[in-house]
């Protein structure tokens, strides 16, 4: 087959949909490879790394489109790419359908066969295209709430992990899913106090036993909540209600409670977010400050690492990529119900359900 792997244009976007690992594995199946040029560099992968594993490095995206029956991509296209696309061309990428009608329109007339990295999904429910990402940002939070506990940036002025004969800071995560499992994991390397809260026992109950003692867990509800607030010092919001809305933890008479200073990182917020004061920001300008408290709310953190972000998400879907080279898209959905849910449209047709509910007045 003939694998497209189009430069990225959307607005600081520096992730990449192949790295030079798959373009070698595709070889090896005998698949040509097409590749923009600079398409890997903002990953920190040149036009040179990519030709001497055998991908041939095209100066357009155009042409990338224009010579590919499969195009390998990480955001959802924009608006100058729509009329790029190819009927019957496989376009294999995060869409988000269900938060733009114009895209879906889009991929409807172009007639492509659009599969989903979000929307494959295994036996037990979960989401192995997007697994990577939470993990990223889970990671990530720590990182970001740790920096911006600094005094200079507003923050209480605390050093995560303490000193010698100083306590460390504390961290409460709000939801002990894959966000919440990284970051606790993170903050308890750097010496801080943790507590992670979900509302799931069984889930608690696993983590009690594989986290470190200085992790506790609590069940999470609203009296519970307003308790731990009062004394920790970065807030993380992790939570997910499969298919909804997050729901508001934290409104905005909680920040009262919180001592000035008290950082909040709302990774949720791609889902609405989980404070009622979140507003989505962006890596240019990601913080804001609503009574002393600093919130830090991008909706795009793995976007910030994008060299890690690339081979995560590259791990987990380039053998999906092969499969569909090597069997063709129809057969690849037929033998792995996995990748099967990952159709969203195919040659003009909506076959995605949720998707063909979601601009119903
Ligand atoms: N901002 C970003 O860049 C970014 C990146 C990746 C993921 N995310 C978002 O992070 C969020 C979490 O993702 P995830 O992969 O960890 O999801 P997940 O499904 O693995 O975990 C969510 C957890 O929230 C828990 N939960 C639900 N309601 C709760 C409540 N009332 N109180 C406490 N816990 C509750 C669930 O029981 C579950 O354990 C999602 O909204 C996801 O879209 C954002």
């Amino acid at each position: 087959m003939k694998i497209g792997i189009p430069k990225e244009i959307k607005n600081n976007e520096n992730r990449v949909g192949m790295t030079p690992a798959g373009v070698f594995a595709l070889k090896k199946h005998n698949h040509t490879v097409y590749v923009q040029s600079t398409a890997g560099e903002g990953s920190g992968f040149l036009d040179k790394d990519y030709e001497e594993v055998g991908a041939i490095i095209l100066p357009t995206i155009e042409e990338v489109y224009a010579s590919s029956e499969m195009i390998v991509k990480v955001k959802e296209p924009i608006v100058s790419e729509y009329d790029l696309i190819q009927e019957d061309q496989v376009i294999f990428t995060y869409f988000h359908f269900a938060s733009s009608e114009e895209l879906t329109k889009a991929m409807i007339r172009r007639k492509a066969i659009c599969i989903a990295y979000e929307t494959v999904e295994d036996e037990d429910g979960t989401l192995p295209l997007l697994t990577p990402m939470s993990e990223v940002a889970g990671r990530m939070a720590i990182q970001q709430g740790a920096k911006y506990l600094e005094k200079p940036i507003k923050g209480r002025g605390i050093l995560l992990g303490g000193v010698p004969g100083v306590a460390p800071g504390k961290v409460l995560i709000l939801g002990a899913g894959v966000v919440g499992v990284q970051a606790a994991k993170m903050a308890a390397g750097l010496g801080a106090s943790v507590t992670i809260m979900d509302i799931n026992m069984k889930r608690l109950r696993y983590l009690n036993d594989v986290l470190p003692n200085h992790v506790v867990t609590a069940f999470s509800n609203e009296y519970s909540i307003r308790q731990h607030i009062k004394t920790h010092d970065l807030i993380i919001g992790g939570v997910l209600v499969k298919g909804g809305k997050a729901p508001k933890l934290i409104t905005r008479d909680m920040l009262k409670e919180m001592k000035p200073g008290t950082v909040i990182v709302d990774v949720a917020v791609d889902q609405g977010g989980c404070f009622e004061t979140t507003r989505p920001t962006t890596h240019q300008d990601p913080t804001y400050i609503i009574d002393d408290v600093v919130h830090y709310c991008v909706a795009n953190m793995p976007g910030a690492v994008p060299y890690t972000s690339t081979l995560a998400l590259t791990n987990v879907t380039l053998n999906y990529v092969l499969k569909i080279a090597n069997l063709g898209w129809r057969e690849a959905c037929n033998i792995d119900k996995t990748l099967e849910k990952g159709l969203n449209i195919v040659k003009g047709e909506i076959v995605y359900e949720e998707l063909l509910h979601a601009f119903e007045a």
